[in-house]
């Protein structure tokens, strides 16, 4: 009997020094991990031409944009397939650090807030800050103090939101979560002031001829727009960075842009 109990409690000890020190083997790394499974997830929110947005090509909905060609990029260097998951802007940081995708480009600026639940690359493209208004309107807004007491649709998330607040005063500001919506409610009437990104506004400008953009001198102090990834994936992001770096310095970037720029009508 004793002898029974010390040799289960001997295999005990066994399995238990066994699971210790599987859980002491290095964890596959990010890049490891994007290879085996043979894809690499993108998290995007579909809806900012020309950087990510949808288009028909032949009767087929597909997501296209610079952001995408970029993630196209660095699966094709892998040697992964692309997967482009489209969901609400202001849900991205979240799933991300959940991990249910490998990283996000989305027009995404690096902010402090962020920071604290993902990391960010270098930046790949810097934007600038317009808004969009009705075109019978145009002559009403030429200077940030124009906005004061006007209505605005801003996109839930974005870091357009606590600018907005600002200028046009926290009871005028209407956040929607998809930039379409957006567009519309200021077709519409139901706000005077549509504020997103100008490479987007330009864009949208550009399909609607009833709005259009003024530069009434916002400026977002930010650091431009990034890759963002998981938190402790350092391997992960200095590759990121790397590959960011090159496309910058032998032009590529601009080129994505450009291509991108075309398909959505920005001649800017
Ligand atoms: N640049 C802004 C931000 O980082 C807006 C980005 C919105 N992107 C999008 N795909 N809708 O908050």
């Amino acid at each position: 009997m004793k002898k029974t109990l010390a040799l289960v409690l001997s295999l005990l000890l066994l399995f238990s020094l066994a699971a210790c020190s599987s859980k002491t083997e290095e964890p596959k790394s990010k890049l490891d991990q994007i290879k085996e499974a043979g894809e690499l997830v993108l998290g995007t929110s579909a809806d900012y031409p020309p950087a990510e947005f949808h288009v028909m090509e032949n009767g087929e909905d597909k997501i296209i944009g610079y952001d995408i060609t970029l993630a196209q990029y660095i699966a094709d260097d892998l040697g992964v397939d692309l997967k482009v998951v489209d969901m609400a802007f202001d849900g991205l940081c979240i799933s991300l650090s959940k991990g249910e995708f490998d990283l996000v480009i989305s027009g995404m600026s690096m902010t402090e807030e962020r920071l604290k639940s993902v990391d960010f690359t270098v930046p790949y493209y810097h934007g600038e800050q317009v808004i969009l208004v009705r075109t019978e309107d145009a002559d009403l807004y030429n200077t940030t103090a124009d906005l004061a007491g006007k209505k605005v649709a801003v996109q839930s998330g974005t870091i357009q939101v606590p600018v907005a607040n600002e200028l046009f005063g926290e009871e005028n500001v209407v956040t929607l979560v998809k930039n379409q919506d957006i567009i519309l409610e200021l077709q519409n009437k139901k706000v005077d002031v549509a504020y997103i990104d100008k490479m987007p506004s330009l864009a949208f400008a550009s399909a609607n001829s009833d709005i259009m953009v003024k530069d009434v001198g916002i400026v977002i102090d930010n650091e431009g727009q990034s890759i963002a990834v998981q938190k402790g994936n350092e391997e992960f992001l200095e590759y990121l960075n790397g590959i960011v770096t090159k496309l910058l310095e032998d032009g590529s970037i601009d080129q994505f842009i450009a291509d991108a720029q075309t398909i959505a009508g920005v001649d800017e």
